[in-house]
């Protein structure tokens, strides 16, 4: 029976030792990517929060680093954001040393025990050796508390088109937006949000920035905003909006406009993406939208089978914004550097698919470590059902069901699940969002996680599970009829 470090992931960022949750402060710098991440070093459960950082150079492997943001009297480092201050706008820069500039939210646990309204601020600090050191401003909190009790995770981003810092932060039931021209002085702009999307829960960490309509030269602004609870499928979950922003208002697009509770804008609809937001200061051209997420749920991260660390990242993932029939939607898929990861090919073309079929075994591919890529085009009316087994019996199954036009990922036989009810209680849906005939699938296997990307990144699913012995066996089942898959592509995954 698999426990503990057999469960540590091949290759989804894990800290070294203790409890991890959201990502922070991703910025590109000098040829490598940073991922910092609220992280308690002491203990595998939620606790005071510091800043863990690590380091990558092309966001798939990644060297953990010492801690950069200790809690200190003013209270614990939350999440937030960083930006590479260029022009030195906020004159933290010396000897021609480019400042690297955090914004994070202050939490004073005293006062929150308090039950005091105002225990979270906005603080920032600066680095001046590329993420290593960090100094806590002077000035600090840059933004007190208005007098909202949840009030925090700052994400800052260079706005060119409109020559300021932008800062986006959640508070409660709503989205704030600040604008600054040093990093240190903020003004508040708009709020957004009350009443519009999802809100079962609280909102936090929002993500806000412009994006290229793919293949066009319109710009569209992206909110992300992550709340905990009210997910598609329960827990903590991330949805987002498209819309203007002319500087100090956002406004969404008209088919956004009386968005209700239910609706399909998520970034990611299985249970384990959280808190996920973009990298700052990414080069190219049209820079890539390149986004990162916590990987679990708070319904149960505290309590997942593991004990020398708790909880991964997502892999990292590219965010595309699609025009389709006049409707606007982010799409996700792997960043192409997963890519360079590849060794092993299995491929077959034209498997008839009647009853079940076993596709690939772990003498072929070591299903621990793989990405998988499949492509059905006369699914008729067929439902297709892939299935993860091991000689333990246990088994991971997810699959497509025509009639509620719904992809379906059920975890509740995949190993260990009675450290929580709320794990595998249900099976967790979301809607297929392409009409296309053609249905294309990217599986993303680690030893502990599943990542389901459908339709080019149009509907995806992640969740993790606990199996009792690695996956020897895929297969996949017509459920009713039979189809063709048209092609499967399975490639070993291979680090170091
Ligand atoms: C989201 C969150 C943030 C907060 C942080 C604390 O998972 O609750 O809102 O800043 O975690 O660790």
């Amino acid at each position: 029976v698999q426990k503990d470090e057999d469960f540590r992931p091949n290759f989804h960022f894990t800290p070294e030792k203790n409890w991890m949750n959201d990502p922070n402060g991703m910025f590109f710098y000098n040829g490598y990517f940073h991922l910092f991440f609220q992280h308690y070093p002491d203990d595998n459960v939620w606790g005071p929060m510091h800043w863990g950082h690590a380091i990558s150079t092309d966001m798939i492997t990644w060297k953990e680093q010492p801690i950069a943001l200790e809690p200190d009297e003013k209270g614990y480092i939350f999440s937030g954001s960083a930006v590479v201050d260029n022009e030195n706008t906020s004159g933290f820069g010396k000897d021609g040393k480019v400042p690297i500039v955090a914004m994070f939210t202050y939490h004073d646990p005293k006062g929150a025990e308090a039950g005091e309204i105002d225990h979270q601020s906005q603080a920032i600090a600066y680095s001046l050796d590329e993420g290593k050191t960090w100094t806590k401003y002077e000035g600090n909190p840059v933004i007190e508390n208005p007098g909202i009790k949840d009030f925090r995770d700052p994400k800052v981003i260079w706005d060119g088109i409109h020559q300021q810092w932008v800062m986006v932060l959640a508070a409660d039931d709503k989205s704030m937006f600040y604008i600054s021209k040093n990093l240190k002085d903020w003004e508040l702009a708009s709020e957004f949000g009350k009443g519009l999307g999802a809100h079962g829960g609280v909102w936090e960490c929002p993500d806000f920035f412009p994006m290229y309509v793919e293949d066009s030269d319109e710009v569209k602004w992206v909110l992300i905003q992550s709340l905990n609870p009210g997910g598609y499928n329960g827990g903590s979950g991330t949805q987002y909006f498209i819309g203007d922003f002319d500087g100090k208002e956002f406004t969404p697009v008209d088919e956004m406009q009386d968005l209700g509770e239910d609706h399909n804008y998520w970034i990611d609809f299985g249970k384990d993406n959280y808190a996920g937001v973009t990298w700052a200061n990414i080069p190219e051209e049209n820079g890539r939208k390149l986004f990162i997420g916590w990987m679990s749920n708070w319904q149960y991260a505290q309590e997942v089978p593991t004990e020398t660390w708790r909880s991964a990242m997502t892999v990292a993932r590219e965010l595309k914004l699609e025009k389709n029939d006049g409707s606007y939607m982010i799409t996700s898929v792997p960043a192409r550097e997963l890519k360079n990861y590849r060794s092993i090919n299995y491929k077959e073309e034209n498997v008839k698919i009647n009853g079940t079929t076993k596709l690939i075994d772990s003498a072929k591919i070591d299903l621990s470590s793989a990405e998988i890529r499949f492509k059905i085009s006369d699914l008729k009316q067929t439902d297709y059902k892939f299935s993860l087994s091991n000689s333990q019996g246990d088994e991971l199954v997810f699959g497509y069901d025509h009639a509620e036009k719904e992809f379906y990922l059920d975890r509740s036989k995949a190993g260990q699940t009675g450290f929580s009810e709320d794990f595998a209680n249900k099976i967790s849906t979301a809607p297929r969002i392409s009409d296309a005939g053609d249905l294309t699938g990217i599986i993303i296997l680690d030893k502990t996680s599943v990542e389901l990307f459908f339709d080019d990144g149009k509907t995806v699913m992640t969740e993790i599970f606990f199996p009792n012995y690695p996956w020897e066996q895929l297969s996949v089942s017509a459920e009713n009829g039979e189809f063709t898959l048209d092609q499967i592509d399975a490639y070993q995954l291979k680090f170091k």
